[in-house]
């Protein structure tokens, strides 16, 4: 059978954090080790512009993820492994997809939706205050990304289906209008990938600063976890597992043995601080490889410059011979 293509991005904005492992680093560089399928992982960095005007933050943000990405097991000779705007082909199939696209579409999205909700709350004149061209057209430049490749499977969290929807919708009306050229995508959305809370017990996300740094030094780690919030029960009363912000960030990456033994802990009324400690040290020990690689990889950016442009050398093999198709079935083709 052929194998199924698999692609997801990352927006480069941001440290990356636990939530980010246990969501998508982890998942993805399983599925990369099992090489069942064609993997494209990339750093979305024309997406990070929607989001921050920092050119150092991106700039930043882009090394560490790719950096972490590397150090938490991501072989890039078994997946393609590349940065979003180092495939210029990308950004030309985004403008031929703006014209099959419907604005009522992109009205639709809920990230557009919710800042004119947001203008509206405030009382503006103007629904589209602030709004950049940029975010309006987010889920278009996304499809791109999907489309170039003829991707089967999008493994994304829930906050990304709907533009994984659109994605389809958008290679539906291509393929009617022009030529089949483009497979329809599938959002894959697994339950089962734990979803983090952060330290206030909200969902672990940059957006709510409430993050634990994935390569935070051993000092800060320990510092992060004593602050996890847990609740006034004292050492000696049995504690709830369900809820528990530290229970589930340790059962997220343990054994089920020793999820099961934490869990016995809970009922024997081990006191909120040894809990956190025995966290800290369960984390710190699976951590401190990773650490010292991506430490190792953080000082050498040469070497994940290259690592990234050998990673566009093999998708442009695809993308610039596809993009031709796409120019020709339009009608942008050579005269003569
Ligand atoms: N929008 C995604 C996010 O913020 C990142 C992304 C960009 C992406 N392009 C993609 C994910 C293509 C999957 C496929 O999480």
């Amino acid at each position: 059978m052929a194998k199924l293509t698999v692609l997801t991005g990352i927006t480069t904005t941001g440290t990356p954090h636990l939530g980010n492992y246990a969501g998508a680093i982890r998942p993805a560089v399983d599925a990369s080790r099992r090489g069942d399928a064609n993997s494209f992982y990339f750093l979305a960095d024309y997406h990070a512009l929607v989001k921050r005007q920092d050119p150092a933050a991106v700039h930043q943000s882009t090394l560490e993820i790719a950096a972490a990405w590397l150090a938490m097991g991501l072989d890039p000779s078994k997946v393609i492994f590349y940065r979003q705007s180092d495939i210029p082909e990308i950004l030309e199939l985004t403008w031929i997809l703006t014209s099959v696209t419907a604005k009522g579409l992109m009205n639709r999205a809920h990230a557009y939706k919710a800042s004119v909700q947001a203008n509206q709350d405030a009382g503006n004149q103007d629904p589209d205050k602030g709004v950049m061209m940029s975010l309006f057209c987010y889920p278009i430049l996304m499809a791109a990304d999907i489309l170039m490749f003829g991707t089967h499977q999008v493994p994304v969290g829930r906050d990304q289906k709907q533009h994984v929807e659109m994605a389809r919708d958008i290679a539906q009306r291509f393929n009617h209008v022009y030529e089949e050229l483009f497979v329809v995508p599938e959002a894959i959305i697994d339950d089962n990938t734990a979803v983090l809370s952060g330290l206030d017990g909200r969902k672990m996300s940059k957006s709510y600063d409430n993050t634990i740094p994935l390569f935070a030094p051993e000092k800060r780690l320990r510092k992060l976890i004593m602050k996890i919030k847990t609740n006034s029960l004292e050492p000696g009363e049995p504690k709830e597992t369900e809820g528990s912000t530290l229970f589930e960030i340790y059962r997220a990456f343990a054994t089920e043995q020793q999820t099961a033994a934490l869990a016995q802990c809970y009922a024997e009324g081990i006191a909120w601080g040894e809990a956190k400690q025995l966290l800290f040290e369960f984390l710190n020990e699976m951590l401190s490889g990773p650490r010292d690689e991506y430490e190792r990889l953080i000082a050498d950016p040469g070497y994940i410059e290259n690592v990234l442009k050998e990673g566009a050398v093999k998708a442009r093999e695809i993308a610039t011979p596809f993009t031709a198709r796409v120019r020709h079935a339009v009608g942008i083709r050579p005269l003569g």
